[in-house]
């Protein structure tokens, strides 16, 4: 079946199951023009916890989808690349933060969104890379152990007075993008502002102009006077970016940033996913009703 057919199946069948679908910024192009909305994380917890319909039909990793299901647990969540994860959200688990609760009692635990159920519901409060730094500044410990990421946590020390403890996970796809990237950037395009997202390296947010989050650089691009930029993180955005401001010219920083677990999702899994309303991803109660209340807690901030 061509794309055409399939994205003439999937509408018909989407009204058919009552069923809305949820997209990250770097889902392949045929994935998200068959999606009702495109966002960053933060976006997307926001409607999976107030959108209308019986499924939600999730095109993006194991991790978003189980928060769809922990904030919508009325609806089915199906998530359609079952095995898509995110390998940082692997680099902590549940085990691992009770143990750091005994080294370091006097800190709040912030875990990125970017992380299992499990973690989250032994954490305190979550954040995405959108409200990372408010997040943060929001808790009354003076310390915060901030997980997984290494670079969004060092990201946000910078724009806070608290004692911030990153642990050592990071994003296989954000943290190859080099200075050198920059540089070479610079010199293909000079004087094109550089815009990365926070979960790339300390060095190379020094040597950015703007740091945003997927959803942020889209509306940076979008509103600004400039007629290039340089985008910063996986290539997957540049789809939306191109799609939303056609008048802007927008280069890869790094050709080499893809997530392939963003890229397990096309459109005959997403069709055969309606069609058997299936992979359902679903999470424990008990591990649901803690991880909620660190997800709610962050929502609740802005
Ligand atoms: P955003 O929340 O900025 O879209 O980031 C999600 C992510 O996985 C980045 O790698
Ligand atoms: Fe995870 Fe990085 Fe892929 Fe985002 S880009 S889903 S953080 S591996």
């Amino acid at each position: 079946m061509d794309d055409s057919a399939l994205i003439e199946k999937i509408i018909a069948l989407k009204e058919e199951k009552d069923a809305i679908i949820l997209a990250h910024n770097y889902q392949a192009g045929p994935v998200q023009d068959v999606a009702d909305l495109i966002g960053d994380s933060l976006e997307l917890s926001r409607a999976a916890a107030s959108l209308e319909g019986s499924v939600i039909v999730f095109c993006g990793v194991d991790f978003m989808a189980e928060t769809a299901a922990i904030l919508s647990p009325e609806k089915k969540v199906i998530l359609p690349a079952h095995d898509a994860c995110c390998p940082m959200a692997e680099m902590v688990t549940a085990e691992e933060i009770r143990s750091a609760r005994m080294r370091f009692p006097d800190a709040a635990v912030v875990a990125y969104v970017n992380t299992s159920a499990g973690v989250k519901a032994e954490s305190d409060i979550c954040c995405t890379s959108a409200n990372a730094v408010k997040v943060v500044n929001s808790v009354q410990e003076d310390q915060v152990l901030f997980v997984p990421d290494r670079n969004l946590a060092r990201y946000v020390a910078r724009f806070t007075n608290k004692e911030v403890l990153p642990w050592e996970g990071y994003c296989i796809v954000h943290d190859l993008i080099t200075v050198e990237d920059v540089t070479t950037a610079n010199q293909d395009h000079p004087g094109t502002e550089v815009i990365v997202h926070p979960e790339c390296r300390p060095e190379v947010i020094d040597a950015a102009d703007y740091v945003y989050s997927t959803s942020g650089m889209i509306r940076h691009v979008c509103a600004g006077n400039k007629s290039s930029y340089i985008i910063g993180t996986e290539i997957g955005i540049l789809y939306r970016m191109q799609k939303e401001c056609p008048d802007k010219s927008c280069y890869p920083l790094s050709g080499r940033a893809v997530c392939s677990n963003m890229k397990k999702t096309n459109l005959s899994l997403v069709l055969q996913s309606l069609e058997n309303l299936s992979p359902l991803v679903t999470v424990p109660k008990d591990i649901a009703s803690n991880a909620r209340n660190s997800i709610e807690r962050m929502l609740a901030i802005m």
